[in-house]
């Protein structure tokens, strides 16, 4: 059994790690400099991580690290002293077990072992339940500086048709939490909420999700909606988003997350995370010169928009003050794709409580759902 599972051991080539190699000679080990894990771990699925104390980066710092990046991940801390204060600290960073070497080298294989009987178990549950690996699902970002351009709308549009026009596995996270939204586009009204997951987010797969995910009844787009209780949406942070937005990675081929115009650290982690963001905008002054303030926020705060962030016009018409043509000549990212303004198809389908498509190859669609459409199709070929 013991050549089945890589044990990662990050450390320094010193007389801690030399003991360790020892004892664990039966396993199969992949020595990591501590200096640079994540550069190199980068480059492999670890499952089963031994964190040494070592001279480049504090422990709590690395196993945070690690947990934010692979998510899957079980640790084991190995210490050269008894400290209980750090015992606790990397505990609750995330460590599974700790131990002080070489007071307890004799348990060192044994605490090993069942961490790889109990990576095992979580494996097999995760393929039980189809999601191991499923590659490696897009995370679609909708987000605006500017209140009202559309990213509602434009995101539960996108993701029906997603949903319709292709056979990809299609996950929508509406992120707004303290008031939602895509519930009005998509005709939903649900007591659940992503905030469901908190009990298992530090477990979750594909099986939680679609437990706590609606179905939209035409297209059966899944959908996790933002909690309404503002208290209840202040415990969704940073991690949890992220380990949210990885579990759906294993699982769905695309997810379309909308963020609300107001950053916070929910908006950051999907940011960060996201591979494509469509940043909407109308075409006025106003939404040029919002861009310019989120690029400099974006700026501040590390996230990328270089062959990330692409402009999808809403709103579109005649009546405008500017012109497309204009916005390329004062934006530097390419438009992505334009939405007409179509207050009647929209107004009627937002009356009626009915989202904007109903089956695959629709007819009768609306203004706005072709250009979408256009939009979707162009981006599956
Ligand atoms: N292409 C369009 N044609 C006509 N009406 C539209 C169009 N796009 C959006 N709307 C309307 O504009 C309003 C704002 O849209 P939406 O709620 O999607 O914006 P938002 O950016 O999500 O707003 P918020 O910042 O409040 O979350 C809605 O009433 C919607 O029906
Ligand atoms: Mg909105």
């Amino acid at each position: 059994m013991s050549k089945e599972t890589k044990l990662f051991i990050i450390g320094e080539e010193n007389g801690l790690y030399n003991t360790v190699k020892e004892a664990l000679a039966e396993f199969e080990l992949v020595f990591i400099e501590a200096q640079n894990y994540l550069a190199e771990l980068k480059r492999h699925e670890p499952q089963i991580a031994i964190v040494l104390k070592n001279g480049f980066e504090s422990p709590v710092d690395l196993i945070h690290s690690l947990i934010k990046e692979f998510p899957a991940v079980s640790i084991l801390f190995i210490h050269d002293l008894q400290d209980f204060q750090l015992l606790r600290d990397v505990t609750r960073a995330g460590a599974m077990d700790y131990l002080v070497i070489p007071d307890e080298i004799n348990v060192l294989t044994d605490r090993v072992q069942s961490l790889a009987a109990q990576t095992r178990t979580k494996s097999e549950a995760a393929v039980s339940a189809g999601s191991f690996k499923r590659g490696r699902g897009q995370v679609l970002a909708f987000y605006s500086g500017k209140g009202g351009s559309g990213k509602t709308f434009l995101s539960t549009a996108f993701a029906q048709t997603l949903k319709l026009e292709s056979t990809a596995q299609v996950i929508y996270i509406d992120l707004n939490l303290q008031y939602g939204g895509a519930e009005t586009f998509l005709g939903i009204d649900s007591n659940r909420s992503l905030i469901d997951l908190k009990p298992v987010i530090h477990e979750i797969n594909e099986h939680h999700i679609r437990n706590v995910s609606e179905k939209e009844g035409f297209s059966k787009l899944e959908i996790l909606i933002s909690p309404k209780d503002a208290e209840l949406a202040e415990s969704v942070d940073e991690e949890y988003i992220t380990r949210l937005l990885r579990a759906c990675r294993r699982s769905y081929d695309f997810i379309i997350v909308d963020i609300p115009s107001a950053m916070d650290e929910r908006s950051y982690a999907v940011l960060t995370e996201a591979d494509r963001i469509f940043y909407v905008m109308n075409l006025n002054t106003p939404s040029i010169k919002v861009l310019k303030h989120v690029e400099e926020l974006f700026q501040r705060l590390g996230i990328v928009t270089e062959d990330r962030l692409e402009i999808i016009l809403n709103e579109t018409g005649k009546e405008n003050e500017l012109s497309k043509k204009d916005i390329e000549r004062f934006v530097k990212y390419p438009v992505r794709a334009e939405v007409r303004r179509d207050l009647k198809g929209v107004q009627a389908a937002v009356n009626q409580g009915k989202p904007v498509r109903k089956e695959p190859k629709e007819k009768k669609l609306i203004p706005a759902a072709k250009d979408v459409q256009k939009w979707v199709v162009s981006m599956l070929k």
